[in-house]
């Protein structure tokens, strides 16, 4: 059975390769992209994803732009990691495919809506599309099958010690979505940062010398120097694409239910999804939240599916 999803992206490196494995495996239907803003302004996530799209020559997935700011909060971005255009390193061509005139919000409650409820909304940028259309249609949310998303963390955050970037950049949508109601797996930092592209992970992908692998590669190269850069990592994490891995085999993570809350008020440590591990509070343990990865799995999904397109 195919997975019907909504990619809900904020294109970014490893957005880009996580619409590539959303598109082309055979276990996902991939209904939707939409954009948001996030590691760069809208117009700049959404024209990456219509670039991506044209290259990997993905030309029946509607791309919709979505919200240009946080709900509350003025926009950020992460040029220090994913540079001036969202998406800088490797040479792409302009893209030749249209932008769908639907707003990404729109686009969301019009497909949850005409839906058999068999949709899994996969955000993997900050989570203003999504809170939006909850506040604008709360009668989506019955629709939702599942939302797994990319961010938070259990543990240490990485635009500020207590935040992970997503939930950090609109930490009022994350509240909204996080407490929406429907079965939520949060792929956390402690996941992400197991998705490492190694030096062995890229020289494979150009071994291949396929235009969407060498693509990939290159992506990787540049993410490799800003996190080198800025963190000090060895190899860079490749987030995005381990929630996509987590709807395609549940069991690539290791996960445990537990209670999350998003800090909204506090200057130092908003964004931050306080994890409750130990049931210490008296809340329902609401999110399935990851902190392990099948790592070889995990690469040789990825890594199949692009060599394959
Ligand atoms: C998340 O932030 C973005 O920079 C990445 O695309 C990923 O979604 C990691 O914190
Ligand atoms: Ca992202």
């Amino acid at each position: 059975m195919k997975h019907k999803i909504i990619l809900d992206c904020d294109p970014g490196h490893d957005d880009a390769i996580a619409i590539l494995l959303a598109a082309r495996h055979p276990q996902i239907d991939l209904l939707a992209i939409t954009t948001v803003a996030g590691n760069q302004a809208v117009e700049k996530t959404t024209h990456n994803a219509l670039k991506v799209c044209s290259l990997a020559n993905i030309r029946t997935v509607p791309i919709a732009m979505g919200m240009a700011r946080p709900l509350l909060r003025p926009a950020r971005h992460a040029a220090n990691i994913h540079g001036l255009s969202g998406m800088d390193g490797p040479h792409i061509p302009e893209p030749d495919l249209a932008l769908s005139p639907i707003h990404a919000v729109d686009l969301l409650i019009q497909l949850l809506l005409a839906s058999a409820g068999d949709i899994t909304l996969v955000p993997t940028g900050p989570l203003t599309n999504i809170a939006t259309a909850i506040k604008q249609e709360p009668a989506i949310v019955p629709k939702i099958k599942a939302i797994s998303l990319m961010g938070g963390a259990i543990g240490v955050g990485n635009v500020t010690s207590s935040a992970e970037f997503n939930i950090w950049v609109d930490p009022e949508a994350a509240a909204i979505v996080f407490n929406c109601g429907r079965p939520i797996t949060m792929v956390p930092l402690e996941v992400t940062h197991q998705a490492l592209a190694t030096p062995a992970i890229v020289a494979r992908l150009r071994a291949a010398q396929q235009p969407v692998a060498t693509f990939a590669a290159d992506l990787l190269v540049f993410f490799a120097e800003t996190y080198q850069h800025v963190f000090g990592f060895a190899a860079p994490p490749v987030h995005d694409p381990c929630a996509v891995a987590a709807v395609i085999d549940p069991t690539i993570i290791q996960a445990k239910h537990m209670p999350v809350a998003i800090e909204t008020v506090s200057e130092l440590t908003a964004g931050r999804t306080v994890c409750d591990l130990y049931g210490t509070s008296s809340q329902p343990p609401q999110v399935r939240v990851g902190y392990a990865l099948a790592v070889e799995r995990f690469w040789e999904m990825v890594i199949s599916t692009l060599l394959n397109s």
